[in-house]
């Protein structure tokens, strides 16, 4: 998809040169460019929602071809709710189902939507969430169906009050998400016989081809002399190699601290010796989504040359029983120096954060955030709507939600009390790796939390988020547009 802006005065709407324009109608209230469109076709659009059972509820679209008096062939009308001002996820729907709603033949489309009203948003910014929703919308996978959906090019323009610098960068931001998003989407929707630990840090190596950032890669030899014990007990029951990528953008001063980005790249979770049940157990092959979020961000990173230090970090690894695979009380010693008692080989994505987040020491961060599809208890907890938060600076943990809140990605705060710590306790070594039944996704992060000691940290859980399952199923990209929001603030200052 191509998307540009342009300045349209809504009364020559109905001669522009487009196969399809989107208005949007609020309950039965015209926009002023749905009003436009009516005047010029005589009432025709008025008619046709009274007719068609159309109330303008958010998301609703109603097509209308060939209205007399107007150039488009297809005028698209969008239901954008009967409030005066929409919510951030009802505009987020409503751009969506617009964008779904264009028939896959159109090549030219100008979309009006720009100008609803929108909670916390103002023109610039519903200009960057319609780029980026439109794109997300129009995403599809299916690189391994022989016969592939057929669709032409679209070149979406975005009207706009005045075409200015700000709404064209404004338009190429939103359009670095959602390309952001959609490669986390492409990775995690890979299998795991394709996404294997060595064609992740193939990706970050990819992402350094240009020059625009530099890719380091450890591989099981260099991790075993950094004492990397704990993310290499994961990995030792798969033929394939663990491998840690480290991504470093330099868009701001040489000497600001940058932040840090730390993603679980287990790119097939059977539980290992701890083997999961069967059913659904195909979905483990997304536990690598937070390595593809972090993989997103990176690539948007470097396409919006944000202006900041950022370093993206993906620990990989394959969890697999073997006979040569880690036991349940096996013990091992983490970078840290801090010994773990391997309860459960399934709670192995803290295993392989632990070190990862030790090695980010040396980069002497401004601030971690590690993404992790880390506990079944947090899909528990909060379901498919929102990714748990955990951290122990109220500052960056504010700061995210608030990032989260404005693009409609939302992270909702869970506690990292010390009063749950005791729960990890373990007879053998200085921690257990797991916290018994009660409050899983918090003995995890609590677990975490005793490697991230030397800086601001924040941990995001979305092993509810990541994916959707049933008819939908498939990655969502979801955090990278919270991520790089957060980027893009820090970046404003
Ligand atoms: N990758 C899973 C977490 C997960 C499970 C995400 C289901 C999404 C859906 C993780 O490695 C895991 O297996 N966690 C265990 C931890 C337990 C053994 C303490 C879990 O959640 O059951
Ligand atoms: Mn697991
Ligand atoms: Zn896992």
């Amino acid at each position: 998809m191509q998307l540009t802006v342009s300045a349209v005065r809504p009364d020559t709407l109905a001669q522009a040169k487009y196969q399809a324009i989107l208005v949007a109608v609020h309950g039965k209230r015209l926009s002023t460019a749905a009003a436009s469109i009516d005047a010029a076709s005589a009432g025709a659009l008025t008619q046709a929602i009274n007719q068609a059972d159309f109330d303008g509820k958010a998301g609703q679209t109603l097509s209308l071809y060939g209205l007399q008096g107007v150039h488009a062939g297809l005028v698209l009308v969008v239901g954008a709710g009967s409030d005066e001002t929409l919510a951030e996820q009802a505009w987020h729907n409503v751009v969506n189902a617009a964008t779904k709603a264009l028939p896959k033949g159109i090549t030219s489309a100008l979309s009006t939507l720009s100008d609803v009203v929108v909670a916390n948003r103002d023109e610039l910014e519903r200009i960057s969430d319609h780029a980026r929703y439109a794109l997300e919308a129009s995403y599809r996978f299916d690189q391994h169906k022989s016969k592939k959906t057929e669709s032409k090019p679209l070149k979406l323009t975005l009207a706009v009050s005045s075409a200015n610098k700000a709404a064209k960068d404004a338009v190429v931001w939103g359009q670095c998400i959602g390309t952001g998003q959609n490669f986390a989407r492409d990775l995690g929707n890979q299998p795991g016989n394709v996404a294997y630990p060595g064609y992740l840090a193939e990706m970050a190596r990819a992402l350094g081809d240009d020059g625009s950032v530099d890719v380091e890669v450890l591989g099981e030899t260099e991790m075993l002399k950094l004492g990397m014990n704990a993310l290499l007990s994961v990995s030792a029951g798969s033929v394939n190699e663990a491998q840690l990528a480290v991504m470093t953008y330099k868009g701001g001063k040489a000497k600001d601290a940058p932040v840090v980005l730390v993603g679980k790249g287990i790119t097939f979770d059977t539980g290992g010796i701890s083997l999961k049940p069967g059913a659904g157990m195909d979905e483990m092959k997304f536990d690598m989504c937070g390595a593809a979020s972090v993989l997103g961000v990176m690539a948007a990173v470097k396409l919006a040359k944000l202006k900041l230090n950022v370093i993206g970090v993906i620990a990989c690894a394959e969890n697999m029983p073997s006979g040569t695979a880690t036991r349940p009380g096996d013990i091992v010693k983490t970078m840290s120096g801090q010994t773990v008692e391997i309860l459960n080989t399934d709670a192995e994505g803290r295993l392989v954060l632990c070190d990862a987040l030790t090695y980010v020491e040396r980069f002497k961060p401004a601030a971690v955030i590690d993404v992790a599809t880390l506990t079944g208890a947090c899909v528990v907890a909060l379901g498919k709507v929102a990714t748990g938060l955990f951290s122990t600076n109220d500052a960056l943990a504010e700061e995210i939600a608030a990032a989260g809140q404005r693009v409609d990605d939302r992270a909702w705060r869970m506690p990292v009390w010390d009063d749950y710590q005791e729960l990890l306790d373990s007879p053998f070594a200085d921690m257990a790796n797991i916290g018994g039944p009660t409050a899983g996704s918090i003995t995890a992060a609590c677990y975490l939390q005793r490697f991230t000691k030397a800086y601001p940290w924040a941990h995001l859980d979305i092993a509810g988020t990541a994916w959707l399952s049933g008819a939908k199923k498939g990655a969502t990209g979801r955090p990278v547009p919270l991520l790089l929001e957060f980027l893009r603030a820090r970046a404003a200052g």
